[in-house]
C-alpha cells in the first residue's frame, strides 16, 4: 500500500488540525513514527488567516464575468486572405474584493477580471486570441524551484493559456514549456470544430500552473452549435457560467498558498482552502426569477472536489458533462465535480416566488439564489426536451490498442511520496504514448495510490468504459494486472463525452478514445494542480495516419 504525500503533510504534523482552520482538513490515517519524523510537514501560515465562517453570508452579488468582444480582425495564419475575429486577453494584476468585509485582494486575471471574460464560440467559426502577459515580474505566490520546469534562473512569472477541452492544433494548445514572461504574447487559433460544450481556459505554465491558476488565471469558454440552440434551453440572462474554486485568504485580504516546512521545497501535494469562491466571490447571491436557469458548473479548484446540492431539495437537471450534451437530461440530487470537470445543469425556481435557494456543499452553503415574485414581464421558461443529442456508445472492439498506464508516485528512501507520476515516467522522459491519428485506443489507468485523480487528456474527447477493481499486491509484486471483480460501467451522468475522468483508488479506470485532431505533441495529466506541476503530466504524440 502506498500513501500520497498529502497524508504525510496533512496527517502527520497536525499543525493545521488545530481549530485555526475548522473543516479545512480531511481525516488522515495514522502514520508510523519513522514517517512522521522524516516527512515534510505543512507549515504553519506565517500570518493569520480569515475564517470564512465568521463572515456575513450573501452580502455580495454574484459576479458575472464579462463576455469577451473581438478587438478586430486578423488574417488566418493558414489561409492568407481569410480574416478571423481577433480577441485579446491581457493578463495583469489587479485588486478585487472577494467579500464585502475583506480588504481588497491582489489577483491575477485576464482583462482585469478573475474569472476572465467568457469566450463565446460557435461551432466551425474559428477565431484568434492574442494571449498577452502584462503581469509583474515577481510572483504573487511561493515558487518551488526544486520542481522540474521551475528551476532558478527562469523568469519567475511565466504564463501560457490552454483551452481545456478544445480540439486545437499542437501549436495553439498551451504547451507548458512554451510559457512566456511578462512583456510577451502568443497568438493562438481556435478552430471551434467540435460539438457544443462547456469548456474553460486557464494557465498551463510548466511547474507553476497551480500558482498561476490559484492567483486567478482562469475563465469560461462556451462553445455553441445549432443542434444545441434548437433545444431552446435557458439563455441570455438565464444562462450563466459558475466557476468554483477554494482559497485560503490572509486577514490582510491577500491570497495565502500553503507551503511545506522546507523552504527549499515548499511544494505541498494538494492545496485546499476554506473559502469557496463562486465566480471570484465568497458567499454571493443572485437575484433570480421564478423560472429555469442554465448553469455551467466548472470546477476550477486546485484539488477540491464538489458535491453540490440545492437547499430546495429539488434536483438539478443535468444536461451535459465535460464535452457537451448528454443523450437525455438526468435528475440529480447531487452533482459531484472533480477538478476540471464540468456539469451543464438546468435548475428550476418556478413556484419558489419570494423564497431563497442555496447551492450547497455538504458542509456549507456557497451561493444564494433570491427568487423574485413573478411579474408579468417575463414568460415562463420552457421545459427541457426529453432527448438532447445522440451520444453513441463507443465499442471497445474498435480499439486497435490498449495501454496500461499507472497513476502513481515516486517515493524517497523513507517511503515518502515526493512526486507523482503517470506510467512510471517523468515529464521529460521520452514520449511513450503515440497514438495514430483517427485510431481508437483504450487507456487503462491503474491507480496505485490511495486517492482519486482526475485524469485529463488534451485534444480529444473520450468515453468511460468501466472502473474495475484489481489486485494491487499482484501489480506491485509481479506487475501483473489481475482484476478482482467485474467492471462497473459508468453511471448515466458519466456516460457522455468526457475529457477528464476520475481514476478512483483501487480501480483500473478504462477509457476509450478516438484520437481525432492534428498530428503533433500534446499533454495528458492529473488535474490536481499540485500533482500536475510535480511530474504527474506526460506528453503524448499524435502520429499522422499513413
Ligand atoms: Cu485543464 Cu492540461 O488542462
Ligand atoms: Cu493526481
Amino acid at each position: 500500500m502506498s500513501f500520497s504525500r498529502r497524508r504525510f503533510l496533512l496527517g502527520a504534523g497536525g499543525v493545521l488540525a488545530a481549530p485555526l482552520f475548522p473543516g479545512l482538513l480531511r481525516a488522515a490515517p495514522a502514520m508510523p513514527m519513522a514517517d512522521k519524523r522524516m516527512a515534510p510537514q505543512l507549515a504553519q501560515p506565517n500570518q493569520p488567516l480569515v475564517n470564512p465562517a465568521t463572515l456575513a453570508r450573501f452580502v455580495d452579488a454574484l459576479p458575472l464575468p464579462p463576455v469577451a468582444r473581438p478587438i478586430g480582425q486578423r488574417e488566418h495564419p493558414a489561409h492568407p486572405g481569410r480574416r478571423l475575429p481577433l480577441y485579446r486577453m491581457e493578463m495583469r494584476a489587479f485588486q478585487a474584493r472577494l467579500h464585502r468585509d475583506l480588504p481588497p485582494t491582489t489577483l491575477w486575471g485576464y482583462q482585469g477580471s478573475s474569472p476572465g471574460p467568457t469566450l463565446e464560440a460557435r461551432r466551425d467559426e474559428p477565431f484568434l486570441v492574442e494571449w498577452a502577459n502584462a503581469l509583474p515580474t515577481h510572483h504573487l505566490l511561493p515558487i518551488d524551484h526544486s520542481i522540474h520546469g521551475a528551476e532558478k534562473g527562469r523568469p519567475d512569472v511565466r504564463t501560457v493559456a490552454h483551452v481545456h477541452g478544445a480540439r486545437v492544433g499542437p501549436n495553439d494548445d498551451g504547451w507548458p514549456e512554451d510559457a512566456f514572461a511578462p512583456g510577451h504574447s502568443l497568438l493562438y487559433r481556435y478552430p471551434n470544430a467540435q460539438e457544443a460544450a462547456t469548456l474553460w481556459y486557464h494557465d498551463h505554465a510548466m511547474g507553476i500552473t497551480r500558482l498561476n491558476i490559484y492567483a486567478g488565471l482562469y475563465g469560461a469558454y462556451l462553445l455553441r452549435d445549432p443542434e444545441e440552440q434548437a433545444l431552446a434551453l435557458p439563455s441570455g440572462d438565464y444562462e450563466l457560467p459558475l466557476m468554483l474554486c477554494d482559497r485560503l485568504i490572509a486577514r490582510d485580504g491577500q491570497l495565502y498558498y500553503p507551503v511545506s516546512d522546507d523552504p527549499a521545497a515548499p511544494w505541498v501535494s494538494e492545496a485546499y482552502g476554506n473559502a469557496t469562491l463562486c465566480n471570484g466571490k465568497l458567499y454571493p447571491y443572485l437575484e433570480a426569477e421564478p423560472r429555469r436557469y442554465r448553469l455551467r458548473l466548472i470546477n476550477a479548484a486546485n484539488a477540491r472536489h464538489y458535491e453540490l446540492s440545492l437547499s430546495s431539495r429539488r434536483p438539478f437537471m443535468q444536461i451535459g458533462s465535460d464535452q457537451g450534451l448528454l443523450g437525455t437530461p438526468l435528475e440529480r440530487m447531487r452533482v459531484e465535480l472533480y477538478p476540471a470537470e464540468r456539469a451543464d445543469v438546468v435548475v428550476d425556481f418556478s413556484g419558489l416566488d419570494g423564497k431563497t435557494v442555496e447551492l450547497r456543499q455538504p458542509s456549507e452553503p456557497l451561493l444564494q439564489f433570491r427568487v423574485r415574485s413573478r411579474d408579468n414581464k417575463h414568460a415562463a421558461s420552457v421545459a427541457v426536451p426529453a432527448a438532447l443529442r445522440a451520444v453513441p456508445r463507443m465499442d471497445a472492439a474498435t480499439a486497435v490498442r490498449e495501454r496500461i498506464l499507472t497513476v502513481g508516485e515516486m517515493d524517497d528512501a523513507n517511503g515518502n511520496a515526493m512526486m507523482m507520476t503517470l506510467g512510471g515516467h517523468h515529464w521529460s522522459d521520452p514520449i511513450t504514448e503515440d497514438p495514430v491519428q483517427d485510431s481508437v485506443e483504450i487507456w487503462s489507468l491503474v491507480n496505485l495510490t490511495g486517492d482519486a485523480h482526475p485524469i485529463h487528456l488534451h485534444l480529444v474527447r473520450f468515453q468511460i468504459l468501466e472502473r474495475r477493481p484489481y489486485d494491487l499486491f499482484a501489480w506491485n509484486e509481479r506487475k501483473e494486472l489481475k482484476y478482482t471483480g467485474p467492471g462497473q460501467p459508468p453511471p448515466p451522468h458519466e456516460a457522455g463525452w468526457k475529457d477528464t475522468v476520475r481514476a478512483d483508488a483501487d480501480m483500473v479506470t478504462r477509457i476509450i478514445v478516438r484520437f481525432e485532431g492534428e498530428p503533433g505533441k500534446y499533454v495528458w495529466h492529473c488535474h490536481l494542480l499540485e500533482h500536475e506541476d510535480n511530474e504527474m503530466m506526460r506528453p503524448f504524440k499524435l502520429l499522422p495516419k499513413a
